[in-house]
């Protein structure tokens, strides 16, 4: 984590939490504690939204939906094998179970599960809009989850986009649409920060 600023009474700057912020898919075991969880999400309805929109929408995950999500994970694993013929022709009855087994562990391995959603409403410049501000939401809640030592990676896997999830959230899919999972947890391991200078992407126009 990001070396606290004590310039700022100790506390994270904003700049050092976007810079030192990383996506992080290795967590310690513990929830993110519910207090914690909405203190981060109420950054979330601060962000930017034009009209006032407010398009945002977030499903936490409990346990039991949780499970659910964690065999379809595990089953669509072994989907991609057996989708391709080659792959399907090696694979085993055993490596199979394995691998989907190994997708199960995976999505359990992440301690708290928010699906965050857009709500779909009027002109196709307006669902452009509020899909922008609903990922402005979803940066001020990974730097506000930043800021608390709470980890988190943006997902937008196969999972994220089936009819069965949304079922299972009791999201209509015609007026709403979800934009990503965001697992969070306390960082087990922070990847190193990859970034071209400034420089590379920057154009001054006279
Ligand atoms: C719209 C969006 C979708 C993303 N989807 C995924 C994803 O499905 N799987 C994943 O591992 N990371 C996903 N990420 C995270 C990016 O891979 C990550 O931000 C990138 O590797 C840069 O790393 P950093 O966040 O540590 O700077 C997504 C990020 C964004 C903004």
């Amino acid at each position: 984590m990001a070396q606290t600023n004590t310039s700022n009474n100790g506390k994270m700057s904003v700049m050092e939490a976007i810079q030192s912020r990383r996506t992080i898919f290795k967590f310690k075991p513990d929830p993110v504690p519910k207090t914690v969880l909405e203190d981060i999400l109420y950054a979330g309805i601060w962000a930017p939204n034009h009209h006032l929109t407010e398009p945002w929408r977030f499903t936490v995950i409990g346990e039991e939906a949780k499970l659910k999500l964690a065999e379809r994970y595990g089953e669509i694993q072994v989907e991609k094998v057996t989708s391709n013929p080659e792959a399907a022709k090696a694979a085993t009855e055993e490596t199979l179970a394995e691998i989907r087994e190994r997708g199960f562990q995976k999505f359990m391995s992440k301690p708290t599960i928010v699906a965050v959603s857009c709500i779909k409403e009027g002109s196709e410049q307006r669902q452009l809009e509020d899909y922008a501000s609903v990922c402005c939401s979803m940066l001020n809640i990974q730097l506000a989850g930043w800021e608390q030592g709470i980890g988190m990676q943006w997902s937008t896997g196969g999972i994220t986009l089936e009819q069965g999830t949304y079922d299972l959230f009791g999201i209509n899919s015609e007026a709403e649409y979800i934009i990503g999972f965001y697992y969070m947890g306390y960082p087990d391991e922070i990847p190193t920060p990859k970034r071209k200078p400034l420089h590379d992407v920057l154009r001054w126009v006279d």
